[in-house]
């Protein structure tokens, strides 16, 4: 039982233009937790395997089993996607929901989880976007992050899937990512440490991926870097990821992108910044990326849903610090613009990205 549950379904009825957020200050959001006002959850047995009709709650804690299967085990995913406000009737625009579900099913099955259906997540996403509407950051100040959450619930004890699963959302306004806002990043070769391993949960969204890279990223945060660049770990030679964001470099105008072959997360933004390459004229390749090919390009930059496109300035490995392009001028700043224009609702739309609520 959720101890705040408040049975508070949105009818379009209640989709009043009431959208004046808390009292926020919008030029200054970060990516803190601001509270917001609901959350919609959604429940399923092991058993029945299907989720059956969600709802909305007050946004509050959770009451679970201290033998729940995710606190016990990490059984457990989570999604990232977010909402743009946009002038017009239709006042608000996700960024190609479908992905995330279809990512959230992918990793439910990795990790023995039922799913919500592909419908039945963009309907809870758009609901959770409606009931917290004022939330939604002015146009051009931020964006509403919507957090889907995927958990085993029930109580087990032995290791084995839960007996029940919660599928929850809750969001929060955003702005920029890293404390640098748009400005360049400064990122740092791990080699001690490996976010994922061949076989293991590297291309899935588990939280289980998280919690063990904050050893490094915090000790990169305490020299200064922004974030941690994360090596495969058989060879320790070819670039994965970062903590938070997929890996681009760009040498001779063509440009590379580690492939995904399990280890690495297939973000969103990372597709999508591969097509909007590639319809430019650009030559894109999703390959190895060894510490070579990175140490020798031209530009570098990371992509994700709460990053979006960050530039990269320098990447230090081995104690060497390598400079790279930033600013005017740079792919990385051209597709910056190309994703949000179509993100925000400033550039028409012809893939079919976008879906207004
Ligand atoms: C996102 O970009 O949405 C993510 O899930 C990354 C997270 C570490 C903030």
């Amino acid at each position: 039982r959720w101890r705040s549950s408040l049975p508070a379904q949105l009818e379009s009825a209640d989709r009043s233009d009431e959208d004046s957020g808390g009292d926020i200050d919008w030029d200054n959001l970060g990516f803190g937790l601001t509270p917001t006002d609901y959350m919609y959850v959604m429940r399923c047995s092991l058993e029945d395997g299907v989720f059956s009709r969600g709802e909305l709650c007050r946004y509050g804690n959770i009451e679970l089993s201290p033998s729940a299967g995710v606190i016990n085990y990490g059984q457990g995913l989570f999604e990232g996607l977010k909402a743009y406000r946009r002038s017009g009737r239709q006042r608000y625009m996700l960024f190609r929901p479908e992905e995330n579900a279809r990512r959230m099913q992918h990793g439910a099955e990795r990790m023995c989880m039922p799913s919500p259906s592909v419908e039945q997540f963009v309907h809870a996403v758009k609901q959770t976007v409606l009931a917290n509407r004022r939330w939604v950051p002015p146009r051009e100040k931020g964006a509403l992050y919507i957090r889907p959450l995927l958990i085993g619930s029930g109580p087990i004890l032995g290791l084995a899937p839960a007996p029940e699963y919660t599928f929850l959302i809750y969001a929060a306004p955003v702005g920029n990512y890293f404390k640098e806002g748009l400005a360049p990043i400064n990122l740092v070769v791990e080699d001690a440490f490996h976010r994922a391993m061949p076989g293991g949960t590297g291309g899935v969204k588990t939280i289980t991926n998280y919690a063990p890279v904050l050893k490094a990223q915090m000790e990169a945060k305490s020299k200064g870097f922004t974030d941690v660049l994360y090596l495969d770990a058989v060879h320790k030679r070819y670039l994965e990821e970062a903590s938070s964001c997929n890996l681009f470099i760009i040498k001779g105008g063509v440009v590379a992108t580690p492939a995904t072959v399990g280890t690495i997360l297939p973000g969103i933004t990372r597709k999508s910044i591969i097509e909007l390459a590639r319809d430019r004229g650009y030559q894109v390749e999703e390959r190895l990326v060894s510490i070579d090919d990175l140490i020798g390009a031209d530009e570098v930059f990371c992509t994700g849903t709460a990053v979006v496109v960050a530039p990269v300035s320098t990447v230090t490995y081995q104690g060497q610090r390598h400079e790279f392009r930033t600013g005017q001028g740079t792919l990385s700043q051209t597709l910056h613009t190309a994703l949000t224009s179509i993100q925000m609702g400033l550039a028409e739309d012809k893939k079919g990205w976008t879906v207004a609520i």
